[in-house]
């Protein structure tokens, strides 16, 4: 299925965690592409396994994780690097070089201890992008690329210095320091007020302008996956229910998650104050998980002895309106996710 200018290839991941009371299987399946200066979003509620996710891909899963199984290509002019597999030069070769994270709390991925310029610097000098005299200047280029004031001031302070905004732009630059192919951004304006967040969104979407770095855009918020993204992958217990171009997936979503998940949010766009519903049920936990299709306790569309019994399988998922052709694909029983392929000879539908 590989693309000319596929950038990332995750085929059936699988990422655990061992624990005393059972295993937890946050990633059960996750098959994604990305291409090159494409935006992805990735959305779901929360604890469906997307930061989880993002970590394998750069084999930062926090311990006891593992990854189990599957394969996350990732693909440079010097050929693929899996990632699973990788042994450790490959994979500090692609880490910040060719895949930068900027983490769900940035706080926590800061050193109290180090000024902004130390802690940037540090990195650029490990990557060999720049030497020790360069670094300081390199950093106040970066710090300014991403539109903190007064770079020359906030490249001696300390995080305890910065608001969460700026921290968020900081962690950004950093990410950005080794002129990534692709950015992984988990949540990264959950945790700012409502103006900050737009700040940071017009910088992601900057960044997407200016450059041709593709975005993985990790967000339970489908508002702003909606401002960015080109494609959105759904996710939901660790897979990915349903994806396929932004406009499809919010205009005409196919999954009943997706259709349950926009219903939770205000209209996109609208200003009509009609009423929300939030999606039935709760994400179940980690150790409940439901046999057959995980959504099947609480979807609209529940097919008793059918969703409670089969894992629906990806299929191309069709166009809205009859339309001739697919877009992305979907996992649910109502399109057929059960069923045989066509036999030879038959028309296809
Ligand atoms: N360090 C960990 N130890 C045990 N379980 C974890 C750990 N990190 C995440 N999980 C579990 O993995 C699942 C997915 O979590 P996560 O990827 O953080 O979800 P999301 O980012 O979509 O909110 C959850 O059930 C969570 O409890
Ligand atoms: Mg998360």
């Amino acid at each position: 299925m590989k693309q000319p200018d596929t950038l990332l290839e995750i085929e059936d991941l699988h990422t655990g965690f061992e624990l005393d009371d059972g295993t937890v299987r946050a990633v059960d399946g996750v098959d994604l592409t990305i291409s090159r200066g494409e935006v992805l979003a990735v959305v779901g509620e929360s604890g469906c396994g997307k930061s989880v996710m993002a970590r394998s891909v750069l084999r930062l899963v926090d311990k006891p994780g593992r990854i189990t199984g599957g394969h996350i290509r990732v693909h440079g002019d010097d050929g693929v690097v899996d990632m699973v597999t990788a042994p450790g030069p490959d994979l500090r070769a692609v880490r910040g070089r060719k895949v930068a994270m900027v983490f769900q709390e940035p706080i926590a991925s800061m050193s109290p201890m180090h000024t902004l310029g130390n802690q940037i610097g540090e990195a650029l000098i490990l990557h060999g992008e720049a030497t020790k005299a360069e670094a300081r200047t390199r950093v106040v280029e970066l710090l300014r690329r991403v539109g903190i004031a007064a770079p020359e001031r906030r490249v001696d302070e300390y995080p305890f210095q910065m608001s969460g905004g700026m921290l968020q732009r900081a962690m950004i630059a950093m990410a950005l320091s080794c002129g990534p192919d692709l950015l992984i951004a988990d949540e990264p304006t959950t945790a700012l007020d409502v103006t900050t967040q737009a700040q940071i969104l017009d910088l992601l979407r900057e960044l997407r302008r200016d450059t041709d770095m593709a975005i993985m855009l990790i967000t339970h918020d489908l508002g702003v996956a909606a401002q960015l993204a080109d494609r959105i992958a759904v996710m939901y217990l660790g897979s990915v229910v349903e994806s396929g171009t932004t406009d499809t997936v919010l205009g005409s979503p196919r999954h009943p998650y997706t259709r349950a998940l926009l219903r939770s949010v205000p209209k996109l766009g609208s200003r009509s104050r009609e009423r929300l519903r939030p999606v039935r049920g709760m994400v179940p936990g980690p150790y409940a998980r439901p046999p057959g299709c995980p959504f099947h306790p609480r979807c609209d569309e529940f097919m008793a002895g059918r969703c409670d019994a089969t894992v629906p399988r990806a299929v191309p998922a069709p166009l809205p309106d009859g339309a001739k052709g697919t877009d992305g694909t979907v996992s649910c029983l109502l399109y057929g996710a059960d069923s045989v392929p066509p036999q030879k000879g038959e028309p296809a539908a």
